[in-house]
């Protein structure tokens, strides 16, 4: 039941802000308040609540993961191009102690070999990249499983 488990995190990461203008042939149409309120409508459906949060800032994102672990049940975290170059963003998500999925808008092993490697990877327990703004809800739905008793 919502109120007994903590809020799911959902973090953006750099330029994600721009969603909805940003290469739209690659990100899709919808804006990040498009997406986050998607998240809000599928997490009350599922019996969860969510926090959002975007930084183009990687010390922020640090920040927000820090205080995650004492107040989100889970993080589901795409951290943009910091996906494939921040050791800060994984050392803090493994402090957090906390079930991390990680989602990418596009199929990030499809694109530059460069987006190939995710250090968010060493830490999450899953990935969903290349479904658009569904990942999220996805990712959601995974959590659901593991927050709420049956
Ligand atoms: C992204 C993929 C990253 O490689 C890129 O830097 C982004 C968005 C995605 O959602 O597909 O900013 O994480």
């Amino acid at each position: 039941m919502a109120g007994q488990i903590k809020p799911v995190l959902i973090l953006n990461g750099p330029n994600l802000n721009m969603l909805g203008k940003r290469q739209p042939e690659i990100y899709g149409r919808e804006t990040l308040a498009d997406v986050e309120a998607a998240c809000r409508t599928e997490a009350q459906r599922l019996g969860l609540e969510v926090e959002c949060f975007q930084s183009n800032h990687e010390g922020a994102l640090v920040d927000r993961i820090q205080q995650a672990r004492e107040t989100n049940a889970a993080i589901v975290i795409n951290a943009g191009a910091y996906t494939h170059t921040s050791i800060a963003i994984l050392d803090a998500l493994n402090a957090a102690e906390l079930p991390v999925i990680e989602v990418h808008l596009s199929n990030i092993h499809r694109r530059e070999p460069f987006r190939h490697h995710s250090y968010v990877s060493q830490v999450a327990i899953g990935m969903i990249a290349g479904l658009g703004s569904q990942g999220y809800l996805f990712a959601l739905q995974a959590l659901a499983r593991r927050l709420i008793p049956s």
